[in-house]
């Protein structure tokens, strides 16, 4: 933790903080989608992360600051309600508000908030504020709960306050993340299994290309294909079907004329990239990298033309891998509508590669991406000071 976060959270707070939390973003290896379709995921905790110190107050209020915006909220604990803007004070609200729904006593906290994850690049920069923020105060309050129970109230206070109805993805590789490991997690069970990933044998890296396009209209898309998805399973559901992940294609054409063409293609896309998240791990399990390339790439496909979340920036990250020697496999990560791909690409050609995908943007008018560097990182983790 920089001295100079210790410093200022002392000159803000005249105090010294009790408690110093930490959570990681997270990229998605493949399994876009499917988390709160009761199916499989493949993510890894990143080295960017949120970071928080905090320590408690005795007038019921919370007074939080946020570093990297430069700005300073209170709110009282016995008033904690959503703004209807998806503001940063919502989180930390719902956050407030998910652990008191559970029946814990919470008392008045200081907060300071800072971290390195990019807002609205796809990298679930929400997670690991929710996580970072869960930790702290289950520390601070003592409180007892289980790591999945953790990420369930991040969920929850995401899908109440900002109104995101999302996954449970992103909080649970936040919690559960290893440092060069994957997870394997079915979503519906939870069961969950890490995995090495052995890039650097192989002189492979991970390129996170942020196309700098970021979306106000990401959540409610995000929330309309949920009920799209929901639509087509109700269906499926009706002739039989237990779940999307033991559903199959030729189930889905058989009651393709009982659902809406957009259902259809919402669910096309679970189903498929369910079983792509199976074979990748297979492919990993073998160092077989050329092979997980081609899921990643049919992931985007599938993402593109039948969940309809890219975009034409994206889009292009992925058309460039296509036609790129040494790039093994690209496509979009996270919720879509802009923010990030991961691109899976010889160590060796990451350099041609960004220079190429800085001339396309360029001559399409689009942003200037960014390109990021990702290494694997640990889960959240909360530490008592002093
Ligand atoms: C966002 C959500 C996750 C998940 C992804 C898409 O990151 O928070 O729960 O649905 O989008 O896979």
């Amino acid at each position: 933790m920089p001295e100079k976060h210790m410093a200022g959270y002392q000159a803000l707070f005249h105090s010294d903080p009790r408690v110093y939390a930490s959570a990681p973003g997270r990229i998605n290896i493949i399994g876009e989608h499917t988390d709160y379709n009761g199916g499989y995921v493949l993510p890894a905790a990143i080295h960017l992360r949120t970071h928080v110190l905090a320590a408690r107050r005795n007038d019921g209020s919370v007074r939080v600051r946020a570093e990297n915006f430069g700005e300073t909220a209170s709110f009282s604990l016995d008033a904690l309600s959503p703004s209807g803007k998806a503001l940063w004070t919502d989180y930390v609200q719902g956050v407030c508000w998910a652990l008191k729904e559970e029946g814990f006593r919470l008392g008045g906290l200081n907060l300071m908030i800072w971290g390195d994850v990019p807002l609205g690049a796809g990298l679930s920069s929400s997670a690991a504020l929710e996580v970072s923020l869960l930790m702290a105060l289950v520390k601070i309050f003592d409180i007892e709960l289980s790591p999945d129970k953790i990420a369930r109230l991040g969920q929850k206070a995401e899908h109440q306050f900002p109104g995101v109805k999302c996954g449970l993805m992103d909080q649970f590789i936040s919690v559960f993340g290893r440092k060069n490991r994957v997870l394997f997690l079915d979503c519906e069970t939870l069961a969950h299994e890490h995995y090495p990933l052995n890039l650097e044998n192989a002189g492979l890296v991970i390129l996170v290309h942020d196309t700098q396009v970021r979306r106000a209209l990401a959540a409610s898309e995000y929330n309309k294909r949920r009920q799209e998805a929901g639509a087509a399973l109700a269906v499926l559901k009706a002739e039989g079907a237990a779940g999307y992940k033991t559903a199959t294609l030729d189930m889905l054409e058989s009651v393709r004329g009982k659902m809406e063409t957009a259902a259809y293609k919402r669910a096309r896309h679970i189903i498929s990239e369910d079983d792509r998240v199976r074979l990748a791990v297979e492919a990993l399990k073998k160092d077989d990298f050329q092979s997980l390339g081609c899921y990643l790439f049919q992931s985007h496909e599938s993402l593109k033309d039948d969940y309809e979340v890219s975009s034409a920036e994206l889009d292009l990250v992925y058309d460039l891998g296509r036609n790129f020697p040494g790039c093994y496999g690209a496509r979009m990560v996270g919720a879509g509508f802009g923010g990030s791909a991961i691109v899976l690409i010889k160590a060796s050609r990451q350099e041609a590669f960004k220079e190429k995908a800085l001339e396309a943007a360029g001559q399409r008018g689009y942003p200037r991406p960014v390109f990021r560097d990702i290494l694997i990182g640990e889960g959240a983790s909360a530490v008592l000071l002093g």
